[in-house]
């Protein structure tokens, strides 16, 4: 598929879907790769051997011994994704072969040895960049995602043998990976390294703040969100570096799996439909309905949420205005799990307005296709958002979201009460329940209106949200950074 002179790229990621999903840059580390290949780019992989990815590549074969300084043994295994994109993975049992998920044990305790986890990471990576590698494909761009990737740029700074350029993707600022200063040495770092000009942070390592100090261009998943860091609070203390560093700062917003997420086709529905068949929509919300205990009400309202249950989401607006919602009335459907309070306040909703409100504590990829496609309007009012993915799915499924007007969700949702035309949700401009619920009561009086709601519904769905146009964008960023730095032109 690539052609012979084409770009190489080395995309490095802790996360890549269906095999590795914590989140949204699981989806993107396996939908990015694919387009950019699709158009012409030589891109590779580069993940962890965690269980849930050995258990994919089996038999794959060993293409180098890794014997890093201060590092346990690891080996790389040559091995492909399953859309055929090449892999190679880490494979290192010390770091990587224990139970839980990629980042902590079972009960979400972070593993204690993070840093060497993704301090090796790192370091293979950086290896595979210079003419120490010990393989014969070396790529020109090395492109990191977020702070587990954060050191590769640091290790490249420090490696007079290093000839790939760096690009830094920060997916989420509100993790960094900042760890005591004894890492420092330990991951093999210089001592100069460890400055305010380096991946010194208040007198400790950020693996975050060493990426985006050391990298060649820097990238957000949102063009707001790349303005919106460069100050505070959103800039999680980084805002004066990101604002030094504007020049280099770009904003690309994701795209979706159009494939995966297609209403016609969808193996997890119920009932399948498209833009011209809308009334087929309605046989997934009484399955969703009836498999969640709500009432089969096919008039009333049903809000649905799939999330991450952590503050950034918002949610605590909606257990604050619960009882406004079910008063209008109004069905709540939420699937997620995360933090314990928010668990137990949605359960506890649950309860307490049995029949209609509904909780299932989980990730189950399955249910969140229902939900998507059997939800009438979809809930995302995220505090912040770098892009967000879930509100892309619910306009493509014609569930019309209800977001804040942050990052991504600002980016890629439009007013439907400011533009009746060619709006596609509802968004809200406060952080609070009232400018929330605000949105919501929006929401639901267009809801009552069939003609406007349909063409909300259908502006939605005729969006475009695909991956061909944000992997042109990475293209154009790669092939100006390798001229800028005078390398090869593209294929
Ligand atoms: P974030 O990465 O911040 O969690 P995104 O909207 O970018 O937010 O991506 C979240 C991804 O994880 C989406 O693909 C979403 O469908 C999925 N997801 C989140 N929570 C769940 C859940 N409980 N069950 C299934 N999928 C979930
Ligand atoms: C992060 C962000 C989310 C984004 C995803 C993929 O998890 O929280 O907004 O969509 O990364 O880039």
């Amino acid at each position: 598929m690539t052609k012979k002179n084409s770009l190489r790229i080395l995309f490095v990621t802790p996360e890549c879907a269906p095999w590795v999903k914590t989140g949204g840059l699981g989806d993107v580390s396996a939908a990015l790769p694919r387009a950019l290949r699709e158009s012409g780019i030589d891109v590779r992989v580069l993940l962890p051997g965690y269980p849930d990815v050995l258990r994919h590549v089996q038999g794959a074969p060993v293409a180098a011994e890794l014997a890093l300084p201060g590092f346990p043994p690891a080996r790389l295994l040559r091995a492909r994704l399953p859309d055929d994109v090449p892999l190679w993975v880490v494979d290192c049992p010390e770091c990587y072969e224990r139970g839980g998920g990629p980042y902590g044990d079972e009960q979400g305790r972070d593993w204690p040895d993070n840093p060497l986890r993704f301090g090796l990471l790192s370091r293979a990576a950086a290896l595979l960049c210079g003419a120490a590698s010990p393989l014969d494909w070396r790529p020109a761009v090395v492109h990191c995602n977020d702070w587990q990737t954060g050191l590769v740029p640091a290790y490249l700074h420090f490696d007079p043998q290093a000839t790939a350029a760096s690009v830094m993707t920060l997916h989420n600022l509100a993790f960094q990976g900042i760890f005591p200063p004894e890492w420092v040495g330990r991951l093999g770092l210089p001592q100069e390294a460890f400055s305010m000009n380096g991946v010194e942070y208040y007198g400790r390592l950020s693996f975050l703040k060493a990426g985006l100090y050391y990298a060649d261009r820097l990238t957000t998943v949102s063009p707001r969100y790349a303005l919106e860091i460069q100050s505070a609070p959103l800039g999680f203390g980084l805002e004066g570096l990101l604002a030094g560093r504007r020049e280099a700062l770009t904003g690309i917003v994701n795209g979706i799996d159009t494939e995966l997420w297609d209403s016609a086709r969808d193996p997890y529905l119920a009932a399948r439909y498209d833009a011209a068949t809308l009334d087929a929509k309605a046989g997934n919300k009484r399955v969703l309905q009836q498999r969640l205990g709500l009432r089969v009400e096919p008039d009333m309202p049903l809000l649905g949420v799939v999330s991450r249950l952590t503050p950034q989401k918002g949610l605590d607006w909606v257990v604050q205005v619960a009882a406004r919602i079910m008063a209008l009335p109004a069905q709540l459907a939420v699937l997620g799990s995360g933090d314990a309070e928010l668990e137990a306040a949605f359960g506890e909703l649950a309860r307490r307005y049995p029949g209609q409100a509904a909780v299932r504590i989980g990730f189950a990829e399955p249910l969140a296709h229902l939900l998507e496609a059997g939800a009438d309007i979809f809930l995302m009012p995220s505090r912040f958002e770098p892009c967000g993915l879930n509100q892309m799915y619910s306009q493509r499924y014609g569930t019309p979201p209800v977001v804040h007007a942050t990052g991504g969700l600002s980016d890629t949702v439009s007013d439907a009460t400011a533009d009746p035309v060619r709006g596609t949700g509802f968004v809200f401009p406060k952080t609070t329940a009232a400018s929330f619920f605000g949105a919501v009561g929006r929401a639901v009086r267009a809801y009552r209106d069939p003609a406007l709601w349909r063409r909300i519904q259908q502006n939605g769905m005729a969006r475009d949200f695909g991956w061909p146009g944000p992997a042109r964008s990475y293209a154009a960023l790669y092939g100006e950074l390798v001229r800028s730095r005078g390398g090869a032109t593209l294929s």
